[in-house]
């Protein structure tokens, strides 16, 4: 296993550029198995989770050529239409081959996955959607054994207790684009990726409309074609360095992001006192004022995402005055609080809010990642902490951010990758 050792108290300046977007390379990359046709993927992002996702592309007949973050797919047939255990429990996201198999060659067996450090993470709303559209799903042997004779459009509902699921909006645009007649999902997620997956099915040759709003209209197509895509920004590794900088107290610019889709995580940022220029592609951060606390309520896009919730705790740790944060979507996703108490941070859990009141300084110490973004929330914290930290299991870092610690030494942090 991996570790980062960091060594604290050093400013960040200069540019990182920004790679493509982990949650929506997943998904595409699971829906190019929809035709026989060459697809091209461009700025796909290097990371563990879109190696396995290959892997299980490959596993089921998919020719793949990856390299300089493009990626070139052909299936010119579906070989095998199982998603294996050893695949699955190493990427949850396993799950989008199904719609696209249904789709394809009308039958799938997805490994059942498991939850995960964030939370029990069903899958109840995807097979609910799938079922709408005249899909027979059995869980058996912990596996998803689907199959249909044929996919009909329907009115699908897959709002869950949390409201909208960004997969299952996903898992159903993409069984939907091939059924026979119209599909509408309702309410639909509407965070950037699935705005992307949709584009990407549309340049495909497929005939998607309403993504970006809680209404999408599938109209389902049997022809498709060659297609060449480049995928969007990854929102919050940009915001994860925007959060860099702040924790830091530094400027540096943030390139080839995408700073729409990042309007919450800015604002919340400029509400504590970070400055934040907002350019075309690209942001400059000035994290140099004093800062102020505030409170921070985790909600679907686009309000403030849960994917930045651990980043904004490690940087309230440190800004005085008394903090709270909400996470309102996975149950479990304050495994990072434990850990930064244990550098000094003061922090109280009470269900799902944690109340932080900001101390002068955190102090190095040897840390255990849990989960992608509590990992990255830990190194944001290493950044500032007085002296040593070291960051164990980072294998969950490397799923989600590429060249994670290269990026931020080229910003000036003391940091290095060694084994454990
Ligand atoms: C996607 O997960 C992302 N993962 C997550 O990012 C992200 O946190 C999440 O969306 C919310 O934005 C990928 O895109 C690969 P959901 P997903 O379905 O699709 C419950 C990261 O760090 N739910 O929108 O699984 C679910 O348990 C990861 O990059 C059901 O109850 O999220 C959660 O409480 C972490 N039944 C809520 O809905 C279902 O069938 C929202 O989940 C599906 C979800």
């Amino acid at each position: 296993m991996q570790q980062f050792v960091i060594e604290g108290g050093k400013k960040l300046s200069g540019e990182v550029k920004i790679a493509g977007a982990k949650n929506s390379a997943l998904p595409i990359i699971a829906a190019s198995l929809l035709t026989d046709k060459k697809v091209v993927l461009e700025n796909i992002p290097d990371l563990i989770d879109v190696r396995t996702m290959i892997e299980l592309i490959q596993h089921l007949g998919a020719d793949v050529i990856f390299n300089h973050h493009v990626l070139k797919i052909h299936t010119s047939k579906i070989k095998k239409i199982d998603a294996p255990y050893d695949i699955v429990r190493k990427m949850r996201a396993s799950y989008y081959v199904l719609g696209a198999l249904l789709a394809r060659v009308k039958k799938a067996k997805v490994s059942l996955p498991g939850g995960c450090a964030i939370g029990p993470r069903p899958i109840d709303l995807h097979i609910k959607g799938l079922r709408t559209l005249g899909a027979s799903i059995e869980i058996k042997d912990g596996f998803i054994n689907a199959h249909t004779r044929k996919l009909l459009g329907h009115e699908v509902n897959i709002e869950g207790p949390k409201g909208t699921s960004v997969g299952a909006t996903i898992n159903v645009m993409i069984a939907a684009a091939q059924a026979k007649g119209e599909t509408i999902i309702s309410p639909a997620a509407c965070e950037p990726e699935v705005i992307d997956v949709a584009n990407f099915l549309n340049a495909t040759g497929f005939d998607i409309t309403g993504q970006g709003t809680h209404r999408i209209t599938i109209k389902g197509k049997s022809s498709a074609t060659d297609v060449k895509y480049s995928i969007i920004p990854d929102r919050i590794e940009a915001g994860t360095f925007a959060a860099a900088a702040a924790i830091t107290r530094s400027s540096i610019t943030i390139q080839d992001c995408c700073p729409d889709h990042l309007t919450s995580i800015l604002d919340k940022l400029e509400e504590i006192g970070v400055m934040v220029e907002r350019g075309e592609d690209n942001i400059v951060v000035h994290g140099t004022r004093r800062l102020h606390a505030t409170n921070i309520f985790v909600t679907t896009y686009p309000g403030f995402p849960t994917d930045m919730q651990a980043q904004f705790m490690a940087l309230l740790s440190i800004v005085p005055g008394t903090s709270t944060v909400k996470e309102t979507i996975f149950e479990n996703r304050f495994m990072q609080a434990l850990e930064l108490m244990r550098m000094g941070a003061d922090i109280t859990i009470e269900g799902d809010t944690a109340v932080i009141n900001g101390v002068n300084k955190l102090s190095g110490a040897y840390l255990m990642a849990s989960d992608l973004r509590a990992s990255a929330a830990l190194v944001l914290a290493g950044l500032v902490a007085k002296g040593k930290t070291v960051v164990r299991r980072i294998y969950h870092l490397d799923r989600g951010y590429e060249k994670f610690e290269t990026k931020l030494r080229r910003l000036g942090a003391k940091i290095k990758r060694q084994s454990e």
